[in-house]
């Protein structure tokens, strides 16, 4: 049990991060932090932009900066980018400051999620399952190492995942005390 007023969502790109967000963070009373729009709304362009201008190097400094701003705050979901993890001085961070979940999703499901997608630069390569397999690798032992609770989704539309998540949260996650309880779906 870990007493925490933010809830944090981590795991790989097409896990459902910003859409399980944006239905929880109501039913728990959360304001929503999606790291990634942030970045974008404070930056003025798309994250493939900042890419393309400062490298993956600064897009991680840009992301790091804005995490330790969250972090700092209270009574939030944080939906993360699927990178976040691999500072280490972000994985403390997210662990210091709120009940972490880690939405857990197969190759072949995100495969089908982002087939198409055209706005994550990392996935702008020709062998795709190859990139997913190979971040998988390198990143599940970071979440696992990061997170409170592990949840897999499945390939259940999100409104069923957020229901199924949020049972697992009334069971799992102890708020701290000074945020407003859950309320009733
Ligand atoms: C990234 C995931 C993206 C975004 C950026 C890098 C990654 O976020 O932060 O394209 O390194 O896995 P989502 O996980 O929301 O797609």
């Amino acid at each position: 049990m870990n007493p925490a007023s933010n809830l944090v969502l981590i795991g790989p790109m097409g896990a459902g991060k910003s859409s399980l967000g944006r239905l929880l963070a109501p039913r728990f009373g959360l304001v929503l932090r999606d790291l990634d729009r942030m970045i974008e709304e404070r930056c003025g362009v798309a994250i493939p932009t900042i890419f393309e201008l400062e490298g993956e190097a600064g897009f991680r400094q840009r992301e790091r900066g804005v995490l330790e701003e969250v972090c700092a705050g209270a009574g939030q979901l944080i939906a993360t980018g699927g990178g976040a993890v691999l500072d280490p001085a972000n994985r403390e961070r997210l662990r210091r400051c709120g009940f972490v979940v880690w939405l857990k999703v197969g190759i072949e499901l995100q495969l089908r999620r982002l087939g198409r997608d055209r706005s994550r630069p990392l996935l702008q390569v020709a062998e795709r399952e190859q990139r997913l397999r190979q971040l998988a690798a390198e990143r599940e032992p970071l979440y696992a190492e990061t997170c409170d609770l592990v949840f897999e989704p499945g390939p259940v539309a999100a409104r069923s995942a957020a229901a199924a998540l949020a049972r697992e949260l009334e069971r799992h996650w102890q708020r701290h005390p000074a945020t407003p309880a859950a309320v009733p779906a």
